[in-house]
């Protein structure tokens, strides 16, 4: 039913119906109720305490507040179209419930500052989900990686065989990944903490508030020092989903890579049954659709970062309707990111390594020609001379269609009179992974060191945050 606009005063003619529909927001904004009424509540409890609501006015607002709740969780509440939005169809109901001092609670403050404070306090709790989602995966992909320490795999540069190196250290890349991830999104989550409220339209309120009561009873570490500034900011959200798009792509490279291991060319591992499908006309289908899904959801995630971007790109100070177009982008955002981490710490511990390939196409690609080079300079031959020395030696390898610790020492010989007996210790695969036994290599070693360093890290994180 058509409501009468809480902001009609002025208005002689009601609102087009067309228009109703166009700029209503609360199709998706109800989703913020929670935190409209923590911050109504906050905001009624500060006019309070500084005299500019009675007690029981007060209690009464506090209380229908709760209420309110209650009936919107318990699927009872009546949204309606024609309040617009989710502040007021909260406060139209209050004024329901209440009667007048319903209407007083929006005395100091505007629904340009609400909609900035409500949108920090979802955000900030949302990033509390998201950044324990990000370390699960990241516990799984260490827990991976130190299972597979030592398994063998080719390692690429152009996609192209380059060097051994162990499964294991290629889990822990991607961890790195996600870690930075993790970095960036809690250090967003100071800039999400800071309190509109208080702003109200734009230039602050001409009663006598206390802006850090509000800000302290809603969690937030800092009050926006600039009303204009503060209604109008919405980098936070553009931000966040900068930091969101780049572990989309995180995610989107990993899943690419199991879209190739798990092809015919390379049959590198298993995913479990649970996390491919099959096809209703090729019965011997398995197909990797979990990451393909989140290469693909990837697009929508940095598509909303392109959104948000375009949405600020010319907007004068202070509040514009346009920033109501925020909303949609963002909880997109944060739900795509958060089903895609909570299938990838469920697909993680499922994918099985198939060691015997992996390690027939480590072989096969001379992957161990480096180690031959570092071979010959440790046998005092400059690296360049190595180097050409061994393009031969591979040249011959190629034509003779063998694999290069297959080659005769006489055969080597003939290439350089340094090569000697031990040379077969470098040319093999576990020779050349575990001579790269420093800071950061591939030698199972390392790994097996660096995914327990990981582990540490990961399983203190929220024992220090609690
Ligand atoms: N629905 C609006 C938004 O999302 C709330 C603020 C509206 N303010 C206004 N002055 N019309 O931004």
């Amino acid at each position: 039913m058509k409501q009468k606009k809480l902001w009609g005063g002025r208005f002689s003619t009601s609102t087009n119906d067309l228009m109703e529909t166009y700029s209503a927001s609360i199709g998706f904004d109800w989703r913020l109720y929670k935190y409209d009424i923590a911050g109504s509540i906050a905001h009624a409890r500060m006019l309070c305490s500084q005299k500019i609501l009675s007690d029981d006015e007060f209690r009464d607002i506090e209380q229908g507040l709760i209420d309110i709740q209650e009936d919107i969780e318990q699927g009872r509440f009546e949204w309606n179209e024609s309040y617009e939005d989710i502040h007021m169809n909260i406060e139209a109901n209050l004024t329901q419930r209440i009667g007048d001092a319903g209407k007083k609670l929006h005395t100091g403050r505007s629904r340009n500052d609400q909609i900035a404070t409500d949108m920090r306090l979802y955000l900030r709790e949302e990033i509390d989900s998201l950044l324990i989602l990000i370390t699960n995966v990241q516990q799984e992909l260490v827990k991976l990686a130190a299972q597979e320490a030592d398994t063998i795999m080719p390692g690429y540069t152009h996609m192209q065989s380059a060097q051994p190196v162990t499964f294991g250290h290629h889990l822990l890349a991607w961890n790195e990944m996600v870690d930075r991830d993790y970095s960036r999104i809690s250090e967003c989550r100071k800039r999400v903490n800071s309190s509109p409220l208080g702003s109200a339209a734009l230039a602050g309120t001409s009663y006598d508030i206390d802006r850090q009561m509000t800000a302290d009873e809603l969690g937030f570490t800092e009050v926006a020092k600039n009303s204009l500034d503060a209604v109008s900011d919405r980098d936070f959200i553009l931000e966040f989903n900068a930091h969101a798009s780049l572990l989309m792509i995180h995610l989107s490279r990993m899943s690419e890579e199991l879209v190739l291991w798990t092809s015919d060319g390379f049959n590198f591992v298993d995913l479990g049954d649970g996390f491919c499908t099959g096809s209703s006309i090729m019965p011997q289908k398995k197909n990797p659709d979990v990451a393909e899904l989140t290469r693909g959801k990837c697009g929508r995630v940095t598509g909303n970062l392109m959104s948000l971007l375009m949405l600020m790109k010319g907007q004068p100070l202070a509040y514009n309707r346009d920033n109501q177009e925020d909303k949609e982008p963002l909880f997109d955002t944060v739900d795509t990111l958060s089903i895609c981490l909570q299938v990838f710490e469920a697909m993680v511990p499922g994918i099985k390594a198939n060691r015997k390939k992996m390690r027939e196409a480590a072989n096969k690609g001379y992957s161990t020609a480096t180690d031959l080079a570092d071979y010959l300079v440790r046998k005092s031959v400059p690296f360049r001379d190595a180097h050409e020395v061994v393009g031969k030696v591979v040249g011959y390898a190629v034509e003779q269609e063998m694999q290069l610790e297959n080659i005769a020492l006489g055969k080597l010989r003939d290439f350089s009179t340094d090569i000697e007996q031990d040379v077969y210790e470098v040319l093999t695969l576990e020779g050349s992974v575990n001579a790269r036994d420093h800071f950061g290599g591939t030698a199972p070693k390392q790994v097996v060191w660096a995914a327990s360093q990981a582990a540490k890290i990961l399983a203190a994180r929220f024992v220090k945050a609690s």
